[in-house]
């Protein structure tokens, strides 16, 4: 099975491969980490957390996987295809193990925590196991090791934010950062994992969080992404008042800490999304304006079984809810499931429709993989064959693509305040950034621009990606 995606040249590039930390100025320490990430933003924000837990050890990071003495790989389980290119990455590291016998192999994240001690039986290469909530346990498990051990932590927590752990900033562009508010989850769709691999939902403190927008800032970051499974349930007491901050509050005390900073937002869940948050996106201009809303399907009697507890009608509605408080031109992207259990020709066609209302500007498109111990597993048949899911897929996609393409088209002629995350991944002379509605410009350099917000005409595009040049 294939999951597919449509991306831009610059996402395709950020997420086909995996990342790898590059290497930090350091303590000459000896031992050192090779850590690759795998996954949702959520995991590439992990990752920077256990580079500052184990920095703060003393240990030093290296992007050269023949010279590191631990490899880590933080790992997903959403889909098979997930779990099945680390067990095929984990096969590539027998060589390096033969050659240096006393090499840690560590895997974190979700595929950690959903197999467990099962990890280590299956995967005989493997040393350390961690979930996502045993990062700072990270160093007592390397020592274990060092003793001649295997080591496993998978403790799901219920208080565990890292709320007070500095990230070290991994792959850095220096101008946009992932900010986590909060961990876990506790919606319950029946096809999805997260639940268990990631626990309980809690929120992280305010103050943590707007004290590492404003150190970002500080540091010449000019946007912050902040990231949680559902936002709109953001749920924050400060033990001192009592005084609650929701999501809406919190996005507006972000906003709030200078105007030259970006403020953009995932995921939103349609069930949550209120008209509160949408109404403090229109009152900041450093509030992007562009929505993540996962639809998962466009059909009732799947959105039922997908456990989404929101009909198609609710869903439609806060479409509309967001282009009447926030405009026409506000970025709208989804997440759709192709092939769900049961799931009809003529189910599949609702999904289609609904493309067609909301014409989104981008999508997360996937083709049903059934993941052991969720609820659709325990009940439901996973019975659309193979090649149908893929060909509902492809069609999602090819409606998508063109959605795309007129969404971009609507842009042309514009005036855009983009943010320069740096050069073209295409060409040095060229620049590349991001509008406010979250599409990527490229657009020829006349001088260093990285981390300034410029005014480009929008002149040209491909479904991917806009074309310009600067205004003066
Ligand atoms: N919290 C977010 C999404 C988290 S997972 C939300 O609620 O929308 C990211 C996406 O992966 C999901 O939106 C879904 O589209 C997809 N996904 C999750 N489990 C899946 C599965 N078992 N098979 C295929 N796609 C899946
Ligand atoms: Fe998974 Fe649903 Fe939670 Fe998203 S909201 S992480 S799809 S259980
Ligand atoms: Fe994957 Fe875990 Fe994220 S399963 S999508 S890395 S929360």
């Amino acid at each position: 099975m294939q999951d597919l995606k449509v991306l831009s040249p610059e996402e395709i590039k950020g997420l086909d491969e995996p990342r790898i930390s590059p290497s930090q100025q350091q303590t000459d320490y000896s031992k050192k980490i090779y850590l690759e990430s795998y996954g949702c933003q959520m995991n590439f924000a992990d990752s920077e957390v256990v580079t500052s837990i184990l920095m703060d050890q003393g240990y030093s990071t290296t992007s050269n996987i023949q010279e590191a003495d631990t490899i880590l790989l933080n790992t997903c389980a959403i889909r098979e295809n997930a779990e099945q290119k680390i067990r095929h990455r984990l096969q590539s590291f027998k060589p390096l193990k033969a050659k240096n016998p006393h090499l840690t192999v560590g895997i974190l994240g979700c595929m950690a925590e959903r197999l467990k001690t099962k990890l280590l039986e299956e995967e005989k290469i493997v040393d350390l196991v961690a979930g996502p909530d045993a990062y700072r346990d990270l160093p007592r498990l390397l020592e274990e090791i060092e003793d001649g051990n295997k080591a496993v932590n998978v403790f799901l927590s219920r208080e565990e934010t890292y709320g007070n752990i500095e990230p070290v900033r991994l792959h850095t562009n220096g101008v946009t950062a992932l900010v986590s508010i909060m961990r876990g989850c506790n919606n319950m769709c029946s096809f999805c994992v997260v639940p268990y691999t990631r626990g309980r939902e809690r929120s992280r403190d305010l103050h943590s969080i707007l004290k590492e927008c404003s150190n970002l800032f500080d540091s010449g970051y000019r946007e912050v992404t902040l990231l949680g499974q559902n936002v709109d349930s953001y749920h924050w007491q400060n033990p001192d008042t009592k005084e609650t901050i929701n999501f809406a509050q919190l996005l507006e005390k972000v906003a709030q800490l200078t105007p030259e900073l970006r403020v953009r937002f995932s995921t939103s869940h349609p069930k949550d999304i209120t008209d509160e948050v949408l109404h403090t996106m229109a009152a900041y201009d450093n509030i992007c304006k562009n929505i993540h809303l996962p639809a998962q399907s466009g059909n009732n009697r799947i959105l039922e079984l997908m456990n989404r507890t929101y009909t198609r009608e609710w869903y439609l509605e806060r479409i509309k809810a967001i282009k009447r408080i926030l405009g026409e031109s506000c970025g709208i992207s989804h997440d759709l499931i192709a092939g769900f259990c049961s799931e009809t020709e003529e189910e599949h066609q609702d999904t289609l429709i609904l493309l067609e209302e909301v014409k989104y500007d981008f999508g997360y498109m996937f083709s049903y993989s059934e993941r052991p111990g969720t609820p659709a597993e325990k009940k439901l048949a996973d019975d659309v064959p193979e090649e149908i899911k893929k060909r509902r897929l492809q069609e999602i996609i090819d409606l998508q693509r063109i959605h795309s393409a007129y969404r971009n088209q609507l842009m042309l002629g514009s005036i855009q305040r983009v943010l320069v995350e740096g050069d073209s991944k295409k060409s040095a002379a060229h620049h590349f950034g991001r509008t406010d509605n979250n599409k990527v410009v490229v657009f020829p350099k006349k001088e260093e621009m990285k981390g300034k917000f410029v005014d480009v005409k929008i002149t040209h595009c491909t479904s991917g990606t806009l074309l310009g040049e600067l205004i003066n």
